[in-house]
């Protein structure tokens, strides 16, 4: 069948059968595996979502038991990777880090037995075992200090601060980072997913596969979003400003970062519990002005673009949450990051499970039977 009407950003075409999450834009509503997100929030953590996801249920304790227990043997980074992570300039971005950290991490594992699903689902672990200590290690790289050795005791939200800030989280910070960890596990074909899947469709490692979608994820429009949001909030100045400021942007056609979905036309329900943790945050580490702010920017926003369906989306409120983790804003995108792996990683499975290599058509706009005309006549 031959599409010929361009579809700009492929909005609203269906590229594979998933049965890992969905969306409901106009109502918003999320849920993993059928479950919706709020009730993950509420009451699971990012390890269980973790299995969910890879294993289309809920695990039992065993099997939480035993696949946390295999994600922690892969904590440690080993002498190769960890010199690779150390020798990675000091300059640049951590996501450009993260990139070259999964593919470096695919060369010092095991080589993908193709025919061995078996062997997919070890290299799905030693990436997801990996990444707290990878991303906070390329953070401790860029900041000039020694590496932290993991501990297997952590979660996964503590091991990353843990290895990021050299102390042991207190309970309550680990609990807020493991469920932003939850909140961004997956979002069925978002840009950085669709990388993955059509990455993955050529046969290749989750290694490339992801890194590839870090790629993608770090883009502005996408899970970059979150940084410039707080840069965004720090640069409005208050709000008593944010009218001025807000006129001076639709002026000048900019988009507002943090506002606006391809799905949602409504407000993004993992917005909504990130507003929360935000204020559970406030009560036993102090609010922050940039909080008052953002709730005057989203009114008038909310009042002025409500009716064209833009509202906050999942990166309004978070770096607002990760700011008062002490965690460095050039750091927000990697923590999408760390928790989306498990969503790409679940989507590489199940695109390798049922495969067929993406390839999509053009409309062709260019010249035809151009002559080729030698230097000398040109
Ligand atoms: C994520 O897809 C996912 O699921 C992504 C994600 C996930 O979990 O994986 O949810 C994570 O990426 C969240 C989005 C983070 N990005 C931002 O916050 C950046 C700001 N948002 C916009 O760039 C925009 O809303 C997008 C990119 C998110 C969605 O844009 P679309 O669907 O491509 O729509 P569009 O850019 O064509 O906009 C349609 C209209 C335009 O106006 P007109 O040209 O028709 O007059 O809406 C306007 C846009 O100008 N618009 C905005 C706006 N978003 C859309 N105007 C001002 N500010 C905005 N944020």
């Amino acid at each position: 069948m031959t599409q010929t009407e361009l579809v700009p950003g492929l909005a609203g075409i269906p590229a594979a059968e998933s049965s890992i999450s969905f969306i409901n834009g106009a109502e918003g509503l999320l849920s993993y595996r059928g479950i919706r997100i709020e009730e993950l929030a509420a009451q699971s953590h990012f390890e269980e979502v973790v299995s969910l996801l890879w294993d289309a249920k809920l695990p039992s304790q065993s099997e939480l038991d035993a696949l946390s227990g295999r994600l922690k043997s892969h904590r440690e980074l080993g002498p190769a990777l960890s010199k690779f992570v150390l020798g990675l300039p000091q300059s640049g971005h951590p996501m450009e880090a993260l990139q070259a950290g999964l593919a470096a991490l695919g060369m010092v594992s095991p080589v993908l037995d193709d025919n061995d699903p078996a062997s997919w689902r070890d290299a799905c672990e030693r990436i997801m075992g990996a990444a707290s200590t990878l991303i906070a290690s390329c953070e401790r790289n860029r900041q000039g200090k020694e590496l932290v050795t993991p501990d297997p005791e952590l979660s996964i939200a503590g091991n990353f601060l843990y290895c990021l800030n050299g102390e042991k989280p207190d309970a309550i910070r680990e609990r807020i980072l493991d469920c932003a960890l939850v909140l961004h596990a997956e979002h069925t074909m978002n840009a950085s997913t669709f990388a993955c899947r059509v990455v993955t469709s050529t046969e290749t490692n989750p290694y490339t596969a992801t890194s590839a979608a870090v790629g993608a994820l770090f883009g502005p429009l996408h899970g970059g979003a979150n940084e410039r949001v707080l840069r965004q909030l720090e640069s409005i100045g208050g709000p008593d400003k944010v009218q001025e400021w807000f006129e001076r942007k639709t002026a000048a056609k900019e988009k507002i970062m943090g506002f606006g979905h391809r799905v949602y036309s409504t407000k993004d329900p993992r917005a909504h519990s990130l507003q929360e943790l935000a204020r559970e945050l406030f009560k036993t580490h102090g609010s922050t002005p940039l909080y008052d702010t953002a709730l005057a920017l989203e009114e008038l926003v909310t009042a002025k673009l409500g009716s064209r369906g833009i509202y906050p989306n999942v990166d309004f409120f978070s770096g607002i949450v990760y700011q008062k983790l002490g965690i460095p804003t050039d750091v927000f995108t990697p923590i999408f990051a760390l928790s989306r792996l498990s969503g790409w990683l679940a989507h590489w499975m199940e695109q390798r499970g049922d495969n067929k290599l993406f390839r999509p058509g053009q409309i062709y706009t260019g010249r035809k039977d151009v002559t080729y005309t030698p230097m000398g006549e040109r």
